[in-house]
């Protein structure tokens, strides 16, 4: 079963039910890494970069090259269903606020 790995320290504007359709606490943390880069580091790392949002966005609806090892993010369909350009973009408006 996939578990809310920091349901006790959840961010106040988290898209919980977006979150939790996609997995997203599966694999990743706030601010322990895990089977994948924490979203502290992954904010800390683009906030100075331009567009680096919407190269998000896109990547968590398309998939891409990996930027931090060797394992890419599954696509959607695999996370647990299709994701909207507006979903995608309130996800990683809450990844990159943390
Ligand atoms: C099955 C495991 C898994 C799930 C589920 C998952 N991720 Fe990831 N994620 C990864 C891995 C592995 C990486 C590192 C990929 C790389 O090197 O670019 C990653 C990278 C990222 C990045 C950084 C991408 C980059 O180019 O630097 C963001 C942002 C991200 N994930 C957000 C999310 C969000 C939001 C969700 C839920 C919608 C999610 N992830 C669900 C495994 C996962």
């Amino acid at each position: 079963m996939f578990t809310h790995a920091n349901a006790a320290d959840a961010h106040p504007n988290e898209p919980t039910e977006l979150v939790d359709q996609q997995h997203c606490m599966f694999c990743h943390t706030s601010d322990a890494p895990f089977l994948a880069p924490s979203f502290h580091q992954i904010a800390d790392r683009y906030r100075d970069v331009p567009n680096a949002a919407s190269m998000l966005e896109h990547k968590l609806r398309k998939g891409g090259r990996a930027h931090w090892g060797d394992t890419a993010m599954p696509l959607p369909p695999e996370r647990g269903g299709p994701l909207s350009a507006e979903d995608a973009h309130k996800l990683i408006e809450w990844v990159m606020s943390q």
